[in-house]
C-alpha cells in the first residue's frame, strides 16, 4: 500500500511516497481503508522539528492524524464497530501517520460517520472541532458571554465561532481578507481585519480571547479582558507555559494553554451536529495521496477557505 513518510526533520521536500504492506492488527483494532485525510498545521510543525522533544529521532514517521475511512477488518475483541462501518477519527496527534491506504486504530479512535457527510468533510472537522470544544469548555462558555476568536477563520476558529454563536455568546473574530468575509455566514457580532486594524487598539472588553494565530499574546491581551475574564491558547511553548502558571497565581485574569485531547464523547457531539447540518466545515481543496507536497505547500500557504482534504480512493 502507499503510505507518506519522511525519514528526517526537515521541509516538504524531504517527504516521500512509500510502497509497505498493508498493517497486522491486534484482537482489538480495527484496519481501516483510508477514504481521507486532512491537514492541519502540526503536521508541518512535526515535519520541521519544531517538536522533537515529543516526537523524537526515530524514523521513517508518517504523517497527519485527522482521517475518515471504511472498517476493512474488526479483530476480534472490538466493540462498538464492525466491518463495512463508514468512521471517522484522529490518530494521536503526536504518533499519527494516517496519509496511507489503510491504517490501524483503536475503538475510542473512531466514531461513525453520520451518513449526510461526506468523507472529506467528516476528515476536515475533527481537530478544529475537539479543539474548539476544548477552548468552549475551558472557558465555559454561556449565552451572552463575549468572545474574541484571534484566527477566527482557521480550521480551530470556524467551529470555535459557530458552537459559540450556538451557545449563544457574542462574538468578535479577528482574521483576514476572504476568510474574514466568508465567516459572516455564521453572524459574528463583530469582526476585525488584522491586516487593517489592530484588536489591541479597540476599546471592547472580553470574558474570553481565544488565541489560534500565535500573534496576541496574553501580555497584550489582558488588557483586552474583562476582570475575571480568561485567555485560553492552542499554542503551548514552556517559556508561555511558566509564565502562565505565575500569572494565574496572581492575577484574576486567567492565562491558559491546552492541549486538546480527543474522546468519544467530543467525537459523538460533533457527529451529532454535523448529522443535523448545525456545524459545517468547509473544504477548501482536495488532492490526490501522490500529490502530497503541492497539497501541504497549498495549505501552509494559508489563505484557503476551510482545510485542505487528500482523497483516497
Ligand atoms: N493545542 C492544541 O491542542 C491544538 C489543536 C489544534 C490546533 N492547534 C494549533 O492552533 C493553531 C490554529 O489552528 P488552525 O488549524 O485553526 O490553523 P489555521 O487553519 O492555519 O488558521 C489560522 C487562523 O489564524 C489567522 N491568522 C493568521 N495570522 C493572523 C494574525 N496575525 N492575527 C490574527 N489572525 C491571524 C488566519 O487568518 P488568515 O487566513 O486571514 O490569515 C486563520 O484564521 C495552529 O497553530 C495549530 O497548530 C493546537
Amino acid at each position: 500500500m502507499k503510505k507518506v513518510i519522511y525519514n528526517r526533520y526537515g521541509s516538504f521536500d524531504d517527504l516521500q511516497m512509500a510502497e509497505v504492506d498493508i498493517p497486522g492488527i491486534q484482537s482489538d483494532e480495527f484496519l481501516i481503508k483510508v477514504k481521507a485525510v486532512a491537514i492541519n498545521p502540526l503536521d508541518w510543525k512535526k515535519l520541521e522539528g519544531q517538536l522533537k522533544i515529543i516526537t523524537g529521532k526515530k524514523f521513517p514517521k508518517g504523517i497527519a492524524f485527522d482521517f475518515s475511512g471504511i472498517i476493512e477488518n474488526a479483530g476480534n475483541n472490538t466493540t462498538n464497530f464492525k466491518t463495512g462501518d463508514e468512521v471517522f477519527g484522529t490518530l494521536d496527534a503526536m504518533k499519527g501517520e494516517a496519509l496511507a491506504e489503510y491504517i490501524v486504530v483503536k475503538t475510542e479512535s473512531i466514531c461513525k460517520k453520520p451518513k449526510n457527510v461526506s468523507f472529506e468533510t467528516a476528515a476536515a472537522i475533527l481537530t478544529g472541532g475537539t479543539t474548539a470544544i476544548f477552548l468552549l469548555n475551558k472557558a465555559k462558555i454561556k449565552a451572552g458571554d463575549e468572545v474574541l476568536i484571534n484566527g477566527a477563520s482557521g480550521g480551530v476558529g470556524m467551529v470555535a465561532l459557530q458552537v459559540a454563536k450556538l451557545k449563544g455568546a457574542k462574538v468578535a473574530t479577528v482574521a483576514s481578507g476572504k476568510g474574514l468575509d466568508f465567516i459572516h455566514k455564521w453572524h459574528p457580532d463583530r469582526t476585525i481585519d488584522y491586516k487593517k486594524d489592530k484588536v489591541t487598539n479597540k476599546p471592547e472588553k472580553y470574558d474570553a480571547i481565544f488565541e489560534l494565530a500565535g500573534s496576541l499574546p496574553f501580555s497584550q491581551a489582558k488588557n483586552l479582558l474583562k476582570p475575571n475574564g480568561i485567555y485560553v491558547s492552542t499554542l503551548p511553548n514552556p517559556v508561555d507555559m511558566i509564565k502562565a502558571f505565575f500569572n494565574n497565581l496572581f492575577s484574576a485574569k486567567k492565562n491558559i494553554i491546552i492541549q486538546a485531547h480527543p474522546n468519544q464523547k467530543i467525537f459523538n457531539e460533533i457527529s451529532n451536529w454535523m448529522s443535523q447540518n448545525i456545524v459545517e466545515m468547509p473544504v477548501a481543496k482536495t488532492f490526490r495521496i501522490d500529490e502530497f507536497k503541492e497539497a501541504y505547500h497549498f495549505a501552509k500557504k494559508g489563505g484557503a477557505i476551510g482545510k485542505v482534504v487528500f482523497t483516497i480512493p
